[in-house]
């Protein structure tokens, strides 16, 4: 499968590499710096393109948005049309100083860049911290993290599932996208208890009964 990234951060390269060593074909696409795009690509190796957004949205069959919040409606300009293409969006709408988040409760960072991607298929998930991805190992102790995803479209949503599956977490359905409310705020909380609790590398385990 192609997988354009839009941001090529800790996040577009911590799952990319994954997806690259699972035999998918990626093209990163937006940075303020072409050497970092560059070197992102080289980091994953395996052939990754370097493009602008526009392009990795043309190359895609999934399109992933790793940007900051306040970077998303910059993003998706410089994407255009999204227009029946899968997107997934690992963006939280996390406060520049990291002190809250800017949207919750009553719609999500998800719901909003549906607005802003009229068309796209968009599935929504809070993936590994991005310490984890990079890290040697996912399990912690012998348990497999949960990772939540939703989104409105159940085709888009198994696809995405399966290349969470490949970024060796649980992936579990948390249903239509409206459940973004929910699934951010909890990966607010994995921020808060990481870095205002000093817990390190905290992850999230359904169980279930
Ligand atoms: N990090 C995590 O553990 C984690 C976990 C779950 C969800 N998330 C969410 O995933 C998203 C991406 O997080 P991340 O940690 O991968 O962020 P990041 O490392 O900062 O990556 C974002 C990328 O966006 C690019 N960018 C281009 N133009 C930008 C602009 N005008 N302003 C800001 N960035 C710009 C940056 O490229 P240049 O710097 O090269 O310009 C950077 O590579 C966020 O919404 C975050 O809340 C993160």
């Amino acid at each position: 499968m192609n997988i354009g990234i839009i941001g090529a951060g800790n996040m577009g390269t911590g799952m990319g590499k994954f997806w690259a060593q699972n035999g998918h074909k990626l093209m990163l696409s937006y940075s303020r710096s072409p050497d970092k795009l560059k070197a992102a690509a080289e980091s994953i190796g395996s052939g990754t393109l370097v493009g602008t957004p526009a392009e990795a949205v043309q190359f895609a069959d999934v399109v992933v948005l790793s940007v900051a919040w306040t970077a998303v409606e910059d993003a998706l300009q410089q994407a255009g049309s999204l227009d029946g293409k899968i997107l997934f969006s690992c963006v939280n709408a996390l406060l520049p100083n990291m002190g809250g988040l800017a949207v919750g409760t009553t719609t999500s960072a998800a719901e909003e860049i549906a607005k802003l991607a009229p068309g796209a298929r968009i599935v929504e998930a809070m993936p590994l911290f991005a310490e984890v991805l990079h890290s040697s190992s996912r399990l912690f102790g012998e348990q497999k993290p949960t990772v939540f995803y939703c989104g409105d479209d159940e085709d888009a949503k198994a696809i995405v599932a399966q290349l969470l599956q490949e970024t060796e977490v649980d992936a579990i359905d948390a249903g239509p996208l409206k459940s973004a409310r929910y699934v951010e705020p909890a990966g607010f909380l994995l921020v808060q208890l990481a870095y205002a609790q000093n817990m390190g590398q905290v992850a999230l385990k359904l169980l279930q009964r």
